[in-house]
């Protein structure tokens, strides 16, 4: 692999141990991947954050670090709101432990924004290589924004953070993001919302696998496309999919996609993982809400009061610039938490069904949080908290 030579000063260790660790790691991780250089990255996101997730082990390598990331870098989200933690029900030894977690990044650099949805906080852009980890982050910015990542682990992506650079193979080179697989949807779509997406993405990601995507017969926006994304990520391995006329690199029809094995999908396949079985608290915002979705529970709420826990996940960042529309939403005791979401974080695990209108959740919940998942629209999801 191909160093220039203040690179060979950190393998050298002439820049601290910590620097030497991390740059070895990207290294040995290139030449496994067969990278023969490695590239400047715009930013990391770092998952490994919740200390459900880490653990006391974690946590002691973390510690044991001592150097600062040189690029913007943001935490996955963690197992609580980092303010709110209380309101939410978390044991205080769990959120003394976490707490050391969130301090221990903070030290290496590593901004306090625990979300799964960095390009809400800080510009991302078009060929921009990134090291991302949380899945339907790294979706979303290979798919949606055309950026380049790969799915990084938690360890390299804080490596490439404190190094400013990634080892450049796989989705940082245009020849392995081409298409593998043609998705063909027989459906009418133009009344589908972020749950039919999710619930598509659900479906999709199965007969996909680790395959690049592309989908013809949708027009999704960018709350579906992220909604597409994070669930094909829970279900298949997909990191990159494309739209036929929607997302940037397929809006040129720049891929011929004649030959390759094409699987129709129709609304049946959607339809059927929208099910009717009781819930004792609903949870949005997976991944984490915009701005536009935000204001859409705003609005569905005006006037009601929930009968049922209410759950919303949004970036602590999106939450600062819609002040008053959260305001509005917990207007009705719904709460709006920041940091964490229903995956994450250990309060999930007292409810034993929880509505959502993510096919990623809906993939996730039952594994990570025990209980059992049901998805529907924001619409149903908003009714059933509050009928
Ligand atoms: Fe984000 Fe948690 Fe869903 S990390 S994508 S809200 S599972």
């Amino acid at each position: 692999m191909q160093l220039d030579p203040e690179d060979e000063q950190i393998l050298a260790g002439e820049r601290g141990e910590t620097r030497q660790k991390m740059l070895e790691l990207l290294v040995a991780l290139g030449k496994v991947f067969g990278a023969e250089h490695l590239v400047p990255i715009k930013s990391a996101q770092v998952s490994g954050a919740s200390y459900k997730t880490i653990g006391k082990y974690g946590l002691d390598w973390l510690a044991s670090l001592d150097a600062k990331a040189i690029v913007p870098a943001v935490l996955n989200p963690i197992g609580m709101a980092r303010t709110r933690w209380e309101e939410m029900g978390i044991d205080p030894d769990f959120a003394k432990k976490q707490q050391a977690v969130v301090r221990a990044y903070k030290r290496l650099g590593i901004r306090l924004d625990c979300t799964c949805t960095p390009y809400y906080l800080h510009e991302t852009r078009y060929s921009d290589h990134l090291a991302w980890s949380e899945s339907s982050a790294v979706s979303y910015a290979n798919s949606v924004i055309g950026a380049r990542t790969n799915r990084e682990g938690g360890p390299s992506a804080l490596a490439a953070a404190i190094i400013g650079k990634t080892p450049c193979y796989g989705l940082h080179l245009p020849q392995n993001r081409v298409p593998q697989m043609v998705i063909d949807v027989h459906a009418d779509t133009s009344r589908w919302g972020v749950a039919d997406y999710g619930a598509l993405g659900y479906h999709a990601g199965k007969l996909v696998g680790n395959r690049i995507p592309f989908f013809q017969g949708i027009k999704p926006d960018a709350d579906q496309l992220k909604a597409i994304g994070a669930a094909m990520a829970a279900t298949g391995a997909v990191a990159l999919y494309h739209v036929e006329g929607i997302t940037p690199e397929a809006q040129k029809n720049q891929y011929d996609i004649s030959g390759i094995e094409t699987v129709p999908v129709e609304q049946a396949d959607v339809s059927r993982l929208f099910t009717d079985i009781p819930v004792d608290a609903v949870a949005l915002g997976c991944p984490h809400c915009s701005s536009a979705e935000l204001a859409e529970i705003a609005r569905l709420l005006t006037g009601k009061i929930v009968t049922k826990p209410l759950y919303v996940f949004a970036a602590q960042g999106v939450i600062d610039r819609n002040v008053k529309i959260v305001d509005s939403i917990e207007k009705s005791g719904a709460r709006v938490f920041a940091d964490t979401c229903m995956v994450v974080s250990p309060a999930m695990e007292q409810y034993s069904s929880i509505m959502i209108n993510s096919g990623k959740a809906l993939a996730y919940v039952p594994n990570m949080c025990g209980g059992q998942a049901r998805i529907g629209t924001i619409e149903d999801c908003v009714r059933v908290a509050t009928e």
